[in-house]
């Protein structure tokens, strides 16, 4: 085996070495980073929305939670069930312009670029559509003839007292 040769192989083990330890403890760190600093979940809690009766089936009324976000409430059964309702965002995927609820067409429609919205708050056309981009959804809770939605909690904000 030429001198060349020789080096050429040396430095290549050594390179794959390196990359496995490399690899082997970074995959431990990442590990080990996830378990000392777990992902933080936004708190979310259940905020009353209005009364069952209130809502006719086809009726969308819009919820602005606490922390801001503005909600499509939208009944599409006539059962005083979840299953009923739908809490969907009102903010388009894709470029966040408002969608508005069309009942005469069952669908939310986002007037800036033809977006389309099944009643499930699922993207059918235009770029929302096309990029596979849905409406997020919120869970929906009825109890007594109540409709809760569960949002995201208002982020608390340091005030100084003087
Ligand atoms: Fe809604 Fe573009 S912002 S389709």
């Amino acid at each position: 085996m030429d001198e060349r040769r020789r080096r050429f192989l040396t430095r290549a083990s050594r390179a794959a070495m390196a990359a496995g330890l490399v690899g082997g403890y970074g995959g431990f760190a990442l590990i080990a980073g996830r378990f000392l600093y777990p992902a933080r979940t936004r708190p979310t809690a259940r905020r009353f929305v209005t009364t069952v009766d209130r809502l006719r089936v086809g009726d969308s009324l819009l919820y602005r939670a606490p922390s801001g976000e503005s909600i499509h409430v939208t009944r599409h059964g006539s059962q005083a069930a979840a299953r009923a309702f739908a809490a969907l965002s009102s903010t388009c995927p894709h470029l966040g312009c408002r969608v508005h609820w069309e009942p005469q067409n069952d669908r939310y429609f986002c007037p800036c670029h033809g977006g389309v919205f099944d009643p499930s708050g699922v993207a059918t056309a235009g770029p929302p559509g096309d990029a596979g981009q849905s409406l997020p959804r919120y869970p929906v809770d009825v109890r007594d003839g109540l409709i809760f939605v569960e949002v995201p909690e208002a982020a608390l904000s340091a005030r100084r007292d003087r």
